[in-house]
């Protein structure tokens, strides 16, 4: 089978490297410097649809695979699915969930499906009425796609209104933030739920956690992710089974019932309350990363034809268990803010001739003399599997100690809640 993958990160080198161990024939547009040590890279714009679908056609791929949000959201699925080649992704319709908050919260009410009382705020002037709707300082998100960024957690009620005033005044995100979803702070852990689904059936992965601050402890600012792991134990069978009672089915059902049927993955992000109440945080139409990193190297089973099958509508319902791995993310000097970009990445064979190791791109770039210089905020995911999880974490760290670039940065508690 030819895949076509759409997209160029960590997630998308994950995904390449799966496909390629699955048995498919993989290409991925436009990839990067580190994917095409596995996956041939053909540079376009994945802004370009056409030139996309034209690909697809040319090299008369089997499966279009979209890894990024955005493309997703502007209808790229739809495109594919147009000129008759099955594409793992949702419709824009579908994708809303993840492209506008608004939209999602609606939809969640509509079908009642368990989030954070929340309110929708369009005009500067009606902002200190919705605020002080609330008991307590709400979280504020930017409704569109802020590239991870456009929530704030906010302590106090200072704090909030800046940050609503940030979208709806000062334009920091620009139209994504026309809009400005308050919401109340829920309590709890977090964790990333993967569903894959042919809009009807779905096909589980295993339950994984992020780590989404820079510092240890989980301190500092908010990051696209600095590590993962999978199965975080925080999703038990009996949190399993709330989740797809009063979450995953009413959402794929709702869906499919408003005619906007999702094929693709859903990703749900999930607060669970101590007694293991579930709540949706957010939906994300795509696979997280670097969850997708873990979830992907430590696969039980061939992902290639649950993708190819949901593509087709052809799901059979299942799971596709996990074996214990996690992934570390080693950052750029300046990340989460202005990444520097140029330094010499050393290492990365020592780091993958480990046992049991992958080491995921995500922001590298490879100089005419050979070496791999940082290029990007997120550089390198350094993923590991083991018998337990402490065997995978502990093998991810040794393998990091073998990388080295100025400025990196990583957590070095990767995984630690679940080993408490
Ligand atoms: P998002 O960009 O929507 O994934 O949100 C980023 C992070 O903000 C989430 O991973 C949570 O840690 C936090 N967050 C978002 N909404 C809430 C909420 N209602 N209560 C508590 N934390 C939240
Ligand atoms: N790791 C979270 C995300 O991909 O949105």
């Amino acid at each position: 089978m030819r895949v076509l993958v759409v997209g160029g990160g960590g997630r998308e080198h994950a995904l390449a490297w799966r496909l390629v161990r699955d048995g498919a024939e993989v290409i991925v547009a436009p990839g990067s410097d580190g994917i095409a040590t596995d996956a041939e890279c053909v540079a376009l714009d994945v802004r370009d649809h056409g030139a996309i679908v034209a690909l697809a056609r040319a090299r008369r791929v089997d499966l279009v695979v979209v890894g990024p949000e955005q493309p997703l959201v502007d209808g790229l699925a739809d495109a594919c699915r147009r000129a008759g080649l099955p594409c793992f992704g949702p419709s824009a319709a579908a994708a809303a969930l993840e492209g506008s908050k608004a939209v999602a919260k609606a939809f969640m009410q509509r079908h009642g499906i368990p989030t954070a009382r929340s309110q929708v705020v369009t005009d500067l002037a009606a902002l200190p009425a919705a605020l002080a709707a609330f008991d307590s300082p709400p979280v504020v998100k930017a409704d569109g796609l802020a590239a991870g960024k456009g929530v704030t957690v906010a302590e106090d009620w200072a704090e909030a209104e800046a940050a609503a005033r940030a979208c709806l005044e000062q334009r920091v995100f620009g139209d994504a933030g026309a809009r400005v979803v308050l919401e109340q702070r829920l309590r709890g852990e977090e964790a990333s739920l993967f569903v894959i689904t042919d809009g009807t059936h779905g096909v589980w992965l295993a339950a994984a956690q992020d780590h989404k601050r820079i510092g240890d402890g989980d301190t500092g600012p908010n990051t696209g992710g600095m590590g993962a792991y999978a199965p975080a134990p925080i999703v038990d069978a009996a949190v399993r089974a709330r989740v797809a009672t009063t979450i995953v089915t009413p959402s794929i059902d709702g869906l499919r019932a408003e005619g906007t049927p999702f094929i693709g993955v859903l990703f749900v992000g999930l607060m669970i309350e101590p007694d293991g109440t579930p709540w949706v945080i957010e939906y994300n139409c795509r696979f997280g990363d670097p969850e997708v990193q873990a979830l992907a190297f430590g696969a039980q089973a061939p992902l290639l034809p649950v993708l190819h099958d949901a593509a087709t509508g052809q799901l059979r319902p299942g799971a596709l268990a996990c074996s214990p791995s996690a992934t570390v993310v080693l950052a750029a000097a300046g990340y989460p803010g202005v990444p520097r970009a140029g330094d010499v990445i050393t290492g990365l064979a020592d780091a993958d001739a480990h046992a049991d190791v992958k080491v995921f791109h995500a922001g590298t770039r490879r100089r005419d003399d050979g070496a791999f210089v940082t290029h990007g905020g997120r550089v390198l995911g350094v993923c590991a599997r083991g018998d337990d999880l402490r065997a995978a974490i502990a093998r991810a760290y040794a393998a990091v100690e073998c990388i080295g670039f100025d400025g990196m940065q990583h957590r070095r508690d990767v995984g630690a809640r679940a080993l408490r």
